[in-house]
């Protein structure tokens, strides 16, 4: 990397406080997830400061083939997910929360492989800028549907019988926008009426869906960034402080 370069991302990431709230809760010698996205980016960039700072031990899989570029360009340990068992640490970004940590995921496409992250993760934290918190899923973002492109029209038959009417997703020159699976994404507008857990649980019978960004009771921890340094945190684990 440029020296100019590393010293802008380096500054950036050091006065990043929602990427050093992150970082605190890993631990030396931990094993952690990375989502994909802008905001698991910030992370990342941030943890490799740390990393090159420091005698900090860690060791990370990350969602996408992106996020494993970055992670290995700012000097992080990247071990296939092929050969982990277990997470101690999941950290990723959301399209969209509401207050009782519930959330929208995918839309940079990798909701299968961060579904999987989040399965195997002991702790999962998740980080949005405030302007993705709303009252309830679907007034900002769409749910994205990962479907394999082998009987596409069945499995779109399918999935319209749920109520659910998606468009396929596409680049910026028209062209089909392909998961680093190979699969396809559904976009797919929702209604506050919709029930969510009856969705996500009929969503995953149909054969050709592979995963969706229905992420219900995922998250332990969300951080949500207000600006200014203002970091709010929403969790479903007990405050044992009292
Ligand atoms: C990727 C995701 C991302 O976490 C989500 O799209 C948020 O991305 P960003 O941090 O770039 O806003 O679900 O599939």
């Amino acid at each position: 990397m440029l020296w100019h370069k590393e010293s802008a991302l380096s500054e950036r990431a050091a006065g990043d406080a929602l990427a050093r709230t992150a970082i605190e809760e890993i631990r030396p010698g931990m094993f952690v997830g990375f989502g994909t996205g802008r905001t698991s980016s910030r992370v990342i960039q941030a943890l490799g400061l740390k990393v090159r700072q420091e005698d900090f031990p860690v060791r990370v899989v990350a969602a996408s083939e992106a996020t494993e570029a970055l992670c290995r360009e700012v000097g992080l340990t990247v071990e296939d997910f092929a050969t982990v068992e277990q997470l101690d640490l999941l950290i990723d970004g959301a399209d969209e929360i509401t207050r009782d940590m519930k959330m929208l995921k995918g839309g940079r496409g990798a909701v299968t492989r961060e579904r999987m992250l989040a399965w195997a993760s002991g702790r999962r934290i998740y980080m949005v800028v405030e302007e993705k918190v709303s009252p309830y899923l679907g007034t900002n973002s769409s749910l994205s549907i990962a479907v394999m492109p082998f009987g596409l029209a069945s499995t779109r038959a399918s999935i319209r019988r749920l109520g659910l009417n998606g468009v396929l997703r596409r680049g910026l020159a028209g062209e089909l926008y392909v998961t680093d699976n190979a699969n396809l994404i559904l976009d797919v507008s929702l209604a506050e009426s919709m029930d969510l857990d009856e969705i996500s649980v009929e969503l995953h019978r149909i054969p050709g869906v592979v995963e969706h960004g229905l992420f219900l009771d995922e998250a332990d921890v969300i951080l949500v960034d207000h600006g200014d340094d203002e970091i709010e945190r929403i969790s479903r684990e007990q405050d044992h402080s009292a």
